[in-house]
């Protein structure tokens, strides 16, 4: 098999899950060529000689080996298949790597303030190693974390959300929004505790994981500023209005409101970043390239998104084009964008009445 040039030894398999022996997803592409990107751009930001770049969880090790572009790769996984892999992978591509066969605590836990990228890749929940990756983060870094245990924060499991985040998650529309921001909070109040800030720099939500990239700098100063920015997201089940902040009625028409949080109430994008990785990504990788102009498009706009079926829904009328929609609250001139979470959303600032005054007159 191969990805972006590189070959990757592992047996094909159609559905490859916990169970492979050695594991590699390629649906995972748009993950990896988002990440290899962000990373790009964050270490053109800094003055870093020669970066250390770990993929603490790195089974096949294609991360690796595409991160092996932008310095010096530290590949580490349990799996002793994953490690054979690792090394057939790293001959045939003619690259130097360090591989490590080590639980990913023990080793980011005995690399303390060393790493200036670190990706985090697991089955399921990052949390178990959220601890090690502050120990192991350089006083200025970058880190990525992937989630693949969606149905907790976005409500389904609320328990489970409550257990592993101490967040109240909501089950609504949009869900997926609210599960990103539950993991960024967590991230967040994680490297807080090592006096480190962590700045989301891009964050998304695609098929069935999430992912959390940010910028980490050692600094109390920071993470103090940054403190206001957890806090809660208030909704109305009756006519869907939604604000990051804690409401008791909502202000639209006074019913009671569903709460959901402790969550990040910043941007889940920075859109100077995220135009920066725009440039660097190439025309050809088109799923990437898509997801990334949706996030970067939406990237200044805080209001959760309103899905514009549900809004017709709720109205009682047909659905209008969505397009048309978004063009009327642009031309009333609102922040308005179409949202990488969903085909059939929408993103603004704009008031809900607005919203609803221009979705009546284009049914
Ligand atoms: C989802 S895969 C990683 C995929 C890879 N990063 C990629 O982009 O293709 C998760 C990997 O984590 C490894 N793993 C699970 N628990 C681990 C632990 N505690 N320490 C190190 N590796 C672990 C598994 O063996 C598996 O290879």
């Amino acid at each position: 098999m191969e990805e972006r040039g590189y070959e990757i030894s592992v047996p094909e398999e159609d559905e490859p899950d916990k169970s492979s022996s050695v594991f590699y997803n390629e649906d995972m592409k748009t993950n990896r060529d988002l990440s290899i990107i962000a990373a790009r751009v964050f270490l053109e930001e800094v003055d870093i000689e020669e970066p250390r770049i770990c993929d603490a969880l790195a089974a096949s090790g294609i991360r690796g080996f595409r991160y092996s572009e932008l310095g010096n790769v530290y590949l580490n996984d349990t799996n002793p298949e994953a490690i054979e892999s690792i090394e057939k992978g790293l001959e045939v591509n003619g690259i130097k790597a360090e591989v490590y066969n080590e639980d990913a605590n023990v080793f980011l836990s005995q690399h303390r303030n060393y790493l200036h990228i670190i990706d985090i890749d697991p089955f399921g929940p990052f949390t178990s190693f959220l601890d090690s990756t502050a120990r192991a983060a350089s006083h200025s870094s970058f880190v990525g974390l992937t989630a693949t245990d969606n149905a907790a924060p976005a409500g389904t499991y609320s328990k489970v959300c409550r257990r592993r985040y101490a967040s109240m998650p909501l089950k609504n529309s949009f869900m997926h929004e609210t599960g990103l921001r539950i993991y960024i909070k967590a991230v967040f109040e994680n490297f807080a505790r090592f006096d480190k800030e962590f700045d989301p720099k891009v964050c998304w939500h695609e098929q069935h994981y999430s992912r959390v990239m940010g910028r980490v700098t050692e600094s109390k100063q920071r993470t103090n500023n940054a403190l206001d920015k957890i806090g809660y997201l208030s909704f109305c089940p009756k006519c869907r209005w939604r604000k990051l902040e804690r409401a008791g009625n909502c202000p639209e028409c006074d019913s009671e409101t569903r709460v959901a949080g402790p969550l990040w109430t910043g941007k889940i994008a920075d859109q100077r970043f995220t135009s920066r990785m725009l440039e660097e990504m190439p025309e050809d990788w088109e799923d990437s390239l898509e997801l990334l102009e949706h996030i970067d498009s939406e990237a200044e706009i805080v209001t959760p998104f309103y899905d514009l079926h549900e809004l017709a829904s709720v109205m009682d009328i047909e659905v209008p084009k969505r397009d048309l929609v978004i063009e009327a609250i642009d031309g009333k001139g609102y922040p308005v964008s179409r949202t990488h979470f969903s085909p059939t959303g929408f993103r603004t600032d704009a008031p809900i009445e607005d919203v609803k005054e221009i979705i009546r007159k284009h049914t």
